[in-house]
Parts: structure tokens; sequence; C-alpha cells
């Protein structure tokens, strides 16, 4: 079964014998208000929160989270960052107005921004052309022109959480917690109330939101590709098919849903192509096409409205109900896909667990594969809810969690301390080694870790610091500017940081 798994140990890693002097990992315990890091691990603010990012006055959003690496020869690039959410009391308060509104809705969607490593520092140019913000209010067209209730193109993009890249060199962003902004609709038709009450200014349908959007990093152009389904979408994570074809795994991060493939025609493009959902189960790969399943057909009038309700459909054909499938990432190492199951409080799994699946004849085309437990959290591995993945060229694993603001150091996630990066080593001296290479500000988690293509520098969201702020004169972070709390982007490098990627 998916859900709920416990297994204590796990095969994979074995402890190495090698003779090296290791780096040794933070305590688990750390709570302080910092970014801590082990000895040889520095960090520089990259961007934070409300900067100027180019000559029009554009700024950079609120909670960060994903980055995507366009590379534009060495040493430069077009950086893709969403910004997930807004937290009203560090915007202009929780006085539902239209101007704060408005405000908020300029703060989420994501920044496109040009960075270059000049005397060894990654900097943002911020007078190139590629900077532009994408926010709550861009026209975005749903991909073939489709009518989703009755208009071709949403406005906005929002609950950006984790996402991916293509190898046309397009980036992906995942519209997650969608519900947020304008809310969602029940099975009778009924709209369910937001959390930030968008609504109360501007009608907007829930079903324009919960998409994959690509993205062209030069241009800004985006398209919503409904074809990828709708549902809380963590991420799309590419993998190539025996015969070239596009396939992208997803997450739908809810507690009880499921995991999705999306097996494009082409190579090169993903407009058309066939959505599936996994049965772990049945270790089988289930078509959500309506031609090839009597049940969707009796109950959607279309394939569009089947993507639009792709949970729903999930259930009728057996879907098998995760514990909240978040951050995707494919093993350079064998080709398995690694899917952070983050938890599932209900069902008692707190620690969550790594899934590892693997496809028959490691084909990202096939549609059969087996899976099993990579890893589980818990105070024997340091760590709790994991969340971002991203392997270094190696094949080495580095890892983020996500324990909420409320919980941390709280009930079942006493000593765990703040959310961390963990490096999991898997080749060389470290195969065996989970190591907590940095700590996060209090209330906050890092996301979105991002190697630059200089072998040393690691890019990482720090959201949400100071999340439980009640009072901005009391905030319950200071961090970056020792004053008030700021979501910020940083790097990370230094010789350990160095040393742990030249471990092959
Ligand atoms: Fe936005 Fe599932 O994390
Ligand atoms: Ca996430
Ligand atoms: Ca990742
Ligand atoms: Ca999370």
């Amino acid at each position: 079964a998916g859900a709920g798994l416990y297994l204590q140990s796990c095969s994979n890693q074995k402890v190495s014998k090698e003779k090296v002097k290791l780096i040794q990992g933070l305590g688990p315990k750390i709570t302080a208000d910092e970014l801590k890091t082990v000895k040889g691990i520095d960090y520089k603010v990259f961007i934070s929160h409300g900067e100027l990012i180019n000559s029009q006055g554009d700024r950079f959003g609120f909670n960060n989270d994903y980055i995507g690496y366009r590379s534009l020869g060495k040493n430069e690039a077009i950086l893709w960052v969403n910004h997930e959410d807004v937290n009203p009391i560090f915007i202009n308060g929780w006085e539902r107005s239209k101007k704060n509104i408005d405000e908020e809705m300029r703060n989420v969607g994501g920044t496109l921004i040009h960075v270059k490593k000049e005397n060894g520092n990654w900097t943002p140019l911020i007078n190139s052309k590629y900077n532009r913000r994408l926010d709550a209010n861009t026209k975005i067209p749903f991909s073939h022109k489709t009518k989703i209730l009755n208009q071709d193109f949403a406005l906005g993009t929002m609950a950006n959480c984790a996402g991916g890249v293509t190898p046309w060199g397009s980036i992906l962003t995942c519209e997650e917690n969608y519900d947020s902004f304008f809310g969602e609709r029940n099975e009778d038709g009924s709209l369910q109330k937001s959390r930030l009450d968008w609504e109360k200014f501007y009608k907007r349908p829930p079903e324009h939101y919960g998409y994959v959007v690509e993205i062209n990093p030069k241009t800004g152009d985006a398209v919503k590709h409904v074809q990828m389904g709708r549902f809380a979408h963590e991420c799309a994570t590419y993998k190539k098919g025996k015969s070239g074809k596009a396939c992208f795994y997803m997450g739908d991060d809810r507690a009880d849903q499921c995991l999705y493939k999306f097996i494009s025609d082409k190579d090169d493009q993903i407009e058309n192509g066939k959505l599936y959902v996994a049965s772990l189960e049945n270790k089988k790969w289930i078509s959500l096409s309506i031609e090839d399943q009597p049940i969707l057909k009796k109950n959607f009038k279309n394939q569009t409205e089947v993507y639009m309700y792709t949970r729903k459909a999930a259930g009728l054909v057996g879907g098998s109900k995760l514990d909240r499938p978040e951050d995707i990432e494919v093993d350079p190492l064998t080709g398995d896909i690694f899917i952070c199951l983050t938890n599932n409080k209900k069902k008692g799994n707190y620690f969550g667990q790594i899934l590892k699946v693997s496809e028959s004849n490691d084909n990202a085309e096939s549609l059969n594969f087996t899976s099993e437990i990579y890893m589980p959290g818990g105070l024997d591995n340091g760590f709790a809810s994991p969340d971002n993945l991203e392997f270094d060229k190696n094949g080495n694993l580095w890892m983020t969690t996500d324990i909420s603001g409320s919980s941390i150091e709280k009930g079942p996630y006493k000593g765990f301390g703040n959310n961390g990066l963990f490096f999991i080593g898997r080749v060389g001296s470290y195969k065996g080694k989970i190591i907590k290479v940095a700590s996060a500000p209090k209330d906050a988690e890092f996301t979105g870790p991002c190697f630059a293509d200089d072998g040393e520098t690691l890019f990482l969201s720090v959201q949400h610091p100071g999340e439980l702020t009640k009072d901005l004169e009391n905030p319950t972070s200071t961090w970056p500017t020792g004053k008030g709390p700021k979501p910020s982007v940083v790097t990370l490098g230094g010789p350990t940081m160095k040393h742990l990627l030249s471990m092959g």
C-alpha cells in the first residue's frame, strides 16, 4: 500500500568503511533564529522580498519557493523563482480591503531574473531585459485555447510551489494550494471560501488554477497545460522515455491524494499526450483518458472536464492514496524516481519518507513499475517531513524538510529542531551518511534547492521565516536583517560545499 508505510531500514544505505576525515553535520536540535551552516559552508543573501528587480519598478515577490535555472553560458543564467504565498501581516496587514488584496496580488506568481557570477559572487543584473514578474493579474492562456468555464485564459498564476525544467529550455511552475486565493468548488457546484478572501473583490473561478504553467524564461510567455490535470500540483519532473518521449512525474500534495505521470506524444513539447495516475497496489499507471475508461465516460461530459476535476477522476479509476507527494527527482545513477511523501498526520505518519518508483525496463513510457520506501523520516535518520529533493551531478542527494512552523519542536516533532538542508551520501566517502548541512531560521523552511553550473554553488530559498508572527513589533524571526523577517534566496558556497560536490 502507498499510504502509511513505515519501513525501519533502508537496504540502499550501507555505511562507508573508508577512512576519510568526514564533515560533521549540525546537531538535530537547533532552534536558533539563524541560518546556520556546517563548518566550511557560508551563505550570502542573494535577493529578498520587496527588492527592485528592474527599472520598471517591479519587485521580488513574497515567500520564494522553487528555483529554476536556465543557463545562458558559463556563470550566467536566467533564474525563475516561485512566490508561493503571501502572509498578509508582512504585506499590508490582515484587513481585507481592496488596496491590501491588490498589493498581495502583486506579491505572488514568480520572478524571472538574469544572474551572473562576478568576482566570485552570484549577483542579480538589475537592468537586464529578462527581468520580469508574473503575478495574480498576468493573463495566461490555457493550452489549445481550451475554454475553462467559458474563458480560454486565466488571470494570474498563484500558489506556485515547486516546478521543473524541460530539455527544450522552458520552466514549469506548479500551482499547488490554489484554494487559498479564490477558494474551491464543492461537488454540488457551490463555492468554498478561500483563506485570503480575494474573491471579496475579484470573482474568478477556482477551475482557472491548479495547473502546470510552462514559462519561456527569455520572453516571459506562459501557458497553463490543462492536459497535465488540475490538482494541488507540487512539481513536474522530466524523464526521457526510451523512444524519446517527454514524460513528467507530478504529485498532488494533499493527504490521501495521488501520484501522476504525463506521457507526451512528442520529444520536445507537452501540448499533446496522456495523463496517468499511479496504483502502487497494482504496480500500474492507470489511464485517465475518457476513451480508455468507461467509468470516466459515465461521470464526465468530456476530457476537459476530467482534467478540471482530476482528483475525482483519479479516485474513480483507483489511484493510490498517498501521504502527500511533494517534490520528485530522477536518480541519475539508476533512473529511479524519488518522491517525497512529506507526512499524513491523520494517518499517524508524522515523519514522512522518500518513496522510490522503478519503471519497468527503466522506461518512463512504461505503464508498469515497482515501488518501495527508499528512506523513512524519523529521529534515527535525523529528519522529518521531507519536501524538496535535488541530485547533484555525482548522484548524491540533497533534501530539504518542511515541518510546519507551528509544529517545530512540538509533540512528535520534538528533537528535530528547525527545518534543514540535508546531504544524503550515495556515492563516495559519504555513502550511507545523512548530514544536516544547514538549519533554517525560526518558522522557516528551505525550498527550491538549485545548483548553479559552476560546480560550487547552491541557490536556496528561505521561505516564511517568522511566519507565526502576530505582532510586527515582536516578530518570531528577524532573519536576515536583524529587524523584520524577509523571505530570501541565498547562495551556499565555500570549501565544504565544493568538497561535498566533488564526492563521486
Ligand atoms: Fe508548497 Fe507541497 O509544498
Ligand atoms: Ca513543497
Ligand atoms: Ca527538486
Ligand atoms: Ca511542504
